[in-house]
């Protein structure tokens, strides 16, 4: 029990700070930083992402390695994974949220980056897509982790 008590432990930190940032960014940053100017707006994006992309990896292999130990504790191996069950459901999503958080944090930063406009130049097509594109991921993050703890509410209930 000892070690389930420890696994919990960090499931719990891994997955509140994964899921505390996919609900901040849309929430929080991404709306309090619209009244910045442009150039402004993307080095504090930038900064921030840089600053939270790690922290949140860190987190996802804690979720995920505390997540799979606990699977073979509380359910005797991955068999579970073969079945609707609740936690299969949430795992996929987790799955999900990887990839996507993936995009969010590494791919669309670089791709905002090399299209961003030089000072005084209005921005490109190119470059207001993707910052809509950075509000649409950031949105589905958010409510793939409302979900996913709607599932641990079933789980737990
Ligand atoms: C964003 C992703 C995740 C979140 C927010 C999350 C959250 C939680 C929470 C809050 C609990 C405690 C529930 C309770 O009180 O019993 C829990 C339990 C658990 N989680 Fe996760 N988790 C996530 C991902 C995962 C992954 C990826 C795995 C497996 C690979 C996993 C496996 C488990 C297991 C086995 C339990 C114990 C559940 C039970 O006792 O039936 N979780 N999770």
């Amino acid at each position: 029990m000892t070690l389930l008590a420890i696994l919990f432990w960090i499931h719990l930190i891994g997955m509140s700070v994964w899921v505390g940032a996919s609900l901040l960014m849309p929430l929080v940053v991404g709306p309090a930083l619209q009244g910045v100017e442009a150039p402004a707006r993307m080095q504090s994006m930038a900064a921030i992402s840089k600053r939270l992309t790690p922290i949140v990896f860190v987190s996802i292999v804690l979720v995920f390695a505390s997540g799979i130990w606990q699977t073979v504790i509380r359910y005797g191996g991955f068999g579970i994974f073969m079945t609707p069950h609740p936690l299969t459901i949430k795992v996929w999503i987790a799955v999900l949220m990887f990839a996507n958080g993936t995009y969010l944090g590494i791919f669309l930063p670089r791709r905002i980056a090399a299209a961003a406009p030089a000072p005084g130049t209005p921005p490109s097509p190119q470059f207001l897509k993707l910052q809509r594109s950075l509000a649409g991921h950031s949105w589905a993050q958010f409510v793939m982790a409302v979900v996913v703890l709607l599932l641990v509410g079933i789980l737990t209930g």
